[in-house]
């Protein structure tokens, strides 16, 4: 019989298995250098550093093994860094660093990590590596939002450029001017979200069931978790995110996030 203690157990999935495109590095973003060490050292630290998981769920790519290697070297640092007397150990608990093979959108990736999590999970926060600066500060806000009830916590950040959409020009000027406005949307009720989003275990897994067979255009389409519980029509709150989240996406991202890691302030002259 497990006589572990039955104190719910809150994990924290990193999902690392996309291939990084649009960086154009030639391998998966997770390895790509940021100041000295790979975005995924960087996205592991920040969660370790925020205190709040038990059990942290990598998920790479399938049968990388640079990566794994990787997760197994920041466990034992982790480890290490825990050990009795240490000034790390105070009050802070050792997380369990579990990692797993990614599947080929980012939702499969999620999936496949839920499907390691420890049996006493209840709740579960699931953050891109690729928001590998996310501050301490917004992990807690989200936990601390799912700590006093919510079952859906996302972090978000007012949008400053103005929104339109539009279709495709058609007629004379599509050759000139592709796209057609049709609207503005209202600034001030628009929200661009980041990760980590918070979740309670049942909720999440519900959603992804509901998503699970999704064929692969619609399955890309899920850009994050919320859209999943949204569409279960369970509320979903939103809390104070950060610029510093940024999700390194371009060659661009890169130069800003090494920008905030070595200027001269370093990171945290940004708000946390
Ligand atoms: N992700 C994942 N599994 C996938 C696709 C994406 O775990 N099959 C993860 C990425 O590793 C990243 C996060 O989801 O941390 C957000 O995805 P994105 O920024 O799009 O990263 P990539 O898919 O790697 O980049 P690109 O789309 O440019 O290829
Ligand atoms: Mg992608």
């Amino acid at each position: 019989m497990n006589t572990a203690s039955t104190t719910p157990v809150t994990a924290v999935i990193v999902v690392a298995a996309g291939s990084g495109q649009r960086l154009g590095y030639g391998m998966p973003k997770a390895k790509v250098p940021l100041s000295g060490d790979s975005i995924l050292v960087h996205a592991l630290r920040g969660v370790a550093a925020a205190g709040i998981a038990q059990q942290i769920c990598v998920a790479i790519p399938p049968g990388d093994s640079e990566l794994q290697a990787l997760c197994e070297s920041f466990a034992r640092d982790l480890k290490a860094e825990h050990r009795p007397g240490a000034p790390a150990e105070q009050g802070v608990q050792l997380p369990v660093v579990t990692v797993v093979d990614g599947g080929a959108s980012r939702a499969e990736s999620v999936r496949a990590a839920m499907a390691a999590l420890l049996p006493d999970t209840a709740a579960v926060l699931v953050h891109d590596a690729a928001r590998a600066l996310a501050p301490e500060a917004v992990f807690h806000r989200v936990a601390k939002a799912l700590a006093a009830g919510a079952v859906a916590v996302i972090p978000v950040m007012p949008v400053v450029d103005t929104v339109k959409t539009v279709e495709p020009t058609t007629g004379g000027l599509a050759a000139v001017a592709p796209e057609l406005v049709t609207g503005t949307a209202p600034r001030e009720a628009l929200r661009a979200v980041q990760t980590p989003q918070g979740f309670d275990l049942a909720t999440l897994t519900r959603a992804h069931e509901a998503a699970a067979g999704l064929d692969a255009g619609r399955a890309a389409a899920i850009t994050d978790d919320a859209m999943l519980v949204e569409l279960l029509g369970v509320p979903v709150h939103a809390v104070r995110g950060a610029s510093q989240s940024l999700k390194i996406t371009t060659p661009l991202d890169l130069i800003i996030a090494e920008g905030l890691l070595e200027g001269p302030l370093g990171v945290r002259w940004v708000e946390g």
